[in-house]
């Protein structure tokens, strides 16, 4: 079995400094960071930071045994993921114990719930805030899922809901209202394991959406309600923001991949040659005069030496297209089912390495019918250019996550029990 993941571990207190390493294992890339996390005055940081971040040593890698988020080869997956820690570790210098992880795999999914507690004395203390997390804490998982996160979304006050901050505030009832994070169980501890078997600890896991918003959405996005929506190689998906918090998540098992894949078999080549006329031809929309540009491709023949070919770019874009409406339009269908497609206004961010296929954001307006912005991962140092793009928002986002501590005031791990959580360390430091 993997070893248990304590949460609790990877808290970085406001003012102290601290060093932190992360690891996404994608469908694509496996990318490992080494960061300095120094505390920074509120000017010098964006909205919702304490630390400023300086990456110190970085080591990425082409994934293997990875489909769709999840492990299906442990051998492949383990060699990749020790040579990007390698790579890490020798460029910061230091032997990398623990870290924290991005969880795509096991159908991450959200559930909104509230729990209640009565007041004794007529006003809220401390300790009633802690009974009724407690309370909350007792909330059954289904047989088969775990919980990631437990992020208390609002309090409630003799039914008046929207309360950040009920301290001190009177009435006779308290309530919480939880977003719980959870995924299957076995996605959960094959990862854990993967990452046991590099001699690794792991101190989190963080589901990839809500990484991939901490790294790129900004300013009063969050605070306003907003949608991130991470187009990775094998899975895409969404984190919605409102009111500061993150209050929902979901994944479908569909990305830029099955983009190359369909070109692939659409023009009977290899999938590296698919690849590259995707990233440097491609384009989900049609661009007049270019479209009929010839580009040259080699189809695989039965025999070896098979003649290049010349097709046009439009042949091209059209094997693109659908897959990218089928892909939006099942990330839409998941926003509007999700009850927050209301709150969310015009804030649309899309962000992972598929979301850079050219013309994307511009079928992604006509499928949302909204606004959207390509979001990138901000406010690090110390990165090189090839690990700045929206691919590496993740990764960068488990960099953020340590900072949150007073969001996230649960261990999410009750593995035996099968309720959601005993409280954390960092509760206890958070009242
Ligand atoms: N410039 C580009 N144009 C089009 N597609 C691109 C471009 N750059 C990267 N991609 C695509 O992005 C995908 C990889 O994205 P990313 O690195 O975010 O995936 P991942 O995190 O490894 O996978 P996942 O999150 O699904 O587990 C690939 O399908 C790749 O073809
Ligand atoms: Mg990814």
């Amino acid at each position: 079995m993997p070893r248990r993941v304590d949460q609790s571990r990877c808290h970085v207190p406001a003012g102290r400094g601290s060093t932190v390493c992360v690891l996404d294992v994608g469908s694509t890339k496996v990318a490992c960071l080494i960061a300095k996390l120094k505390p920074a005055p509120e000017e010098d940081l964006l909205t919702g930071r304490t630390h400023a971040i300086e990456v110190i040593g970085y080591g990425y890698q082409q994934s293997r045994g990875v489909k769709s988020g999840a492990i299906v080869d442990l051998d492949k997956a383990e060699h990749a993921i020790r040579r990007a820690v390698d790579s890490a570790e020798q460029m910061a210098g230091l032997t990398v114990e623990s870290l924290i992880v991005a969880q795509t795999a096991g159908r991450l999914s959200s559930e909104n719930f509230g729990a209640k507690v009565d007041l004794d004395t007529g006003a809220v203390r401390e300790a009633d805030i802690r009974r009724v997390l407690a309370a909350s804490g007792r909330h059954q998982i289904p047989d088969g899922r775990i919980a990631l996160h437990a992020l208390p979304i609002g309090y409630t006050l003799d039914g008046q809901d929207g309360i950040r901050d009920p301290r001190g505030m009177v009435g006779d009832t308290l309530g919480v209202d939880v977003n719980l994070v959870t995924s299957d169980r076995s996605a959960q501890d094959n990862l854990a394991l993967l990452i046991n078997r590099c001699h690794l600890d792991v101190d989190a896991m963080v589901a990839t959406p809500y990484a991939s918003a901490l790294a790129s959405l900004v300013d009063d996005e969050g605070e306003l309600g907003a949608v991130c929506i991470d187009i990775g190689g094998g899975t895409s998906t969404i984190a919605i923001f409102a009111d500061g918090n993150l209050v929902h998540v979901d994944a479908v098992a569909i990305g830029g991949h099955h983009v190359t894949m369909d070109i692939a078999q659409g023009l009977s080549i290899r999938l590296e040659e698919a690849e590259r006329l995707k990233t440097l031809h491609g384009s989900a929309v049609a661009s007049g005069i270019d479209e009929r540009a010839m580009l040259t491709i080699h189809p695989v023949g039965e025999e070896d030496g098979t003649s290049p070919i010349q097709i046009p770019r439009l042949t091209l874009n059209a094997i693109i297209r659908p897959r990218v409406d089928e892909i939006l339009e099942m990330v839409r269908d998941r926003l509007v089912r999700s009850g927050f497609s209301g709150r969310i206004g015009r804030r649309i961010v899309m962000t992972g390495g598929g979301s850079q296929l050219t013309g994307l954001t511009d079928v992604a307006r006509h499928v949302f019918g909204r606004p959207v912005r390509m979001g990138r991962p901000l406010g690090v140092k110390g990165l090189p250019i090839a690990a700045r793009g929206a691919a590496f928002s993740a990764v960068i986002g488990l960099l953020i996550y340590p900072q949150l501590a007073p969001a996230a005031l649960f261990e999410a791990s009750g593995r035996s029990s099968g309720t959601i959580a005993r409280l954390g360390r960092w509760l206890r430091e958070s009242f």
